[in-house]
């Protein structure tokens, strides 16, 4: 038997990606064997994100630093996929000539010929994207598969087209796989021992809608019939978020109570400049329900600063729901022009510094927010799954509650995998401290 090549691929962004490269591995395993060693791999592969300039200017950079390597390895392989290479196609070639390879988020598929293609000397370029795309199913298991938590895309792509996003552009319009093939997966990752599955998709909550097959809820409800013990989803728009989802946080146990929500402005006219199709008043009244039906939800969410024309005004809005809805945790960002998309063509672009001053303030202000959230849960004893050892502190293990707060927690035996209850005893602005009850 000829011994396996090795394979290293470096993920950006956000956990599409991390997925997609899950499924390179599982495409191209057991001829490639994952290495955490670059100088180790036969194959390289950079998965990369376009979401904002700064992500894209990495993958040059990064490039750059194995160009050395493969003058060094004449048969090393080096591929760039994702977004930027669905963004730049056979410019990726001409910019960087040491590139073999540029393949999209559904052309990486194809990677076993395409492989071919480039052992055999081709520079290779693969970037179409279908409509009618079919997201195969992979149950594959690999050995950098994680043992205990999974991702499965139930969705790719996105119709909405928010005036500030590359992703339709380079993600194409949205695609739902059927719900035999996604529970065939989830099924297939119970039977492998996962605990902990989260559903992913640009826009889950517009799961089916376009197929006119089973919506978003029902999926769930399917999906948690296969025994799983804990379910998640990411990402939601609050235009797609309904009352029968909203109640499947009460009715389906193993669904956690935490909701990632992206509101990307306070401002009801910047929601309309971002083409985003809700106001201020409908998303804090969608929350003030979720609120009702289950009040122990945590939420989370994303936010831009600094889009064309943003006023002092309409960032005190922002400021000001941050203050309503009362986040346990946000994600902020400074507004960053795309290609393609329409909002890069407003005037009243801002400039940097105003765009930092914001961000900052946000950060700031929502400190003290996650803080007073966590202290809610002092004295309380709660249910946790433990990822392991913790990165802050090697003496102490960490774990995600349902409501996703990072707990850390001492313990002299390896609880990694094990769902375990905690008793909180401090609370800080991004995570948690407790003690570990014994069972009995
Ligand atoms: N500039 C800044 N942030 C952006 N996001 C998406 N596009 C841009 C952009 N052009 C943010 C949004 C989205 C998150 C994944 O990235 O907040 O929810
Ligand atoms: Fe981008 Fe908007 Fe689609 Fe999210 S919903 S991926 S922000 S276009």
């Amino acid at each position: 038997m000829t011994p396996s090549k090795r394979i290293h691929i470096i993920t950006f962004g956000c956990q599409m990606n991390e997925h997609d490269s899950q499924r390179i591995f599982q495409l191209l395993y057991p001829a490639y064997e994952p290495t955490d060693n670059p100088a180790d791999a036969d194959l390289i592969l950079l998965n990369t994100c376009s979401i904002r300039e700064k992500a894209e200017n990495k993958v040059y950079s990064m490039a750059g630093r194995f160009r050395k390597l493969k003058e060094q390895k004449k048969d090393l392989i080096l591929g760039i996929g994702g977004c930027v290479a669905q963004q730049e196609g056979e410019r990726l070639l001409q910019k960087l000539p040491y590139v073999d390879l540029v393949f999209g988020p559904q052309t990486l598929y194809n990677l076993p010929s395409l492989l071919q293609e480039a052992e055999k000397g081709h520079r290779v370029c693969r970037t179409e994207l279908r409509q009618d795309f079919h997201i195969p199913t992979l149950t594959t298991h690999t050995p950098n598969a994680h043992p205990f938590q999974r991702f499965i895309t139930i969705m790719q792509g996105c119709d909405n087209f928010c005036s500030y996003c590359v992703v339709p552009y380079v993600r194409g319009r949205e695609i739902s796989r059927p719900m035999e093939d996604i529970l065939a997966e989830v099924k297939e990752a119970v039977r492998q021992g996962v605990k902990e599955v989260t559903l992913l998709g640009q826009n889950v909550n517009s799961y089916g809608k376009k197929e006119g097959r089973s919506n978003f809820a029902q999926l769930l409800r399917a999906v948690a019939d296969c025994g799983v013990e804990r379910l998640r989803f990411m990402t939601s728009h609050p235009k797609d978020l309904t009352e029968e989802l909203m109640r499947c946080f009460v009715e389906i146990h193993c669904l956690c109570e935490h909701l990632h929500l992206p509101v990307q402005s306070g401002s009801t006219r910047i929601l309309k400049a971002m083409n985003r199709r809700y106001t201020r008043e409908e998303y804090i009244g969608k929350v003030h329900r979720l609120r009702e039906l289950c009040p122990e939800i945590s939420l989370t969410t994303d936010l831009i600063v600094g889009f064309p024309s943003e006023t002092e005004e309409d960032f005190q809005e922002t400021l000001s729901l941050l203050q309503e809805v009362q986040y346990e945790q946000l994600f902020v960002f400074n507004y960053s022009p795309r290609p393609f998309t329409t909002a890069a063509r407003l005037p009243h672009q801002l400039p940097l510094e105003l765009k930092t001053a914001r961000l900052t303030q946000i950060v700031e202000m929502q400190h003290e927010i996650s803080r007073k959230r966590h202290e809610r849960l002092l004295g309380k004893t709660v249910e946790v799954l433990v990822d392991g050892v913790s990165s802050k502190d090697i003496s102490e293990m960490a774990g995600r509650t349902r409501g996703n707060h990072v707990v850390n927690f001492k313990t002299a035996d390896d609880l990694t995998g094990q769902t375990i209850n905690i008793t909180i005893t401090e609370a800080f602005c991004h995570s948690l401290r407790g003690e570990l009850q014994i069972k009995g």
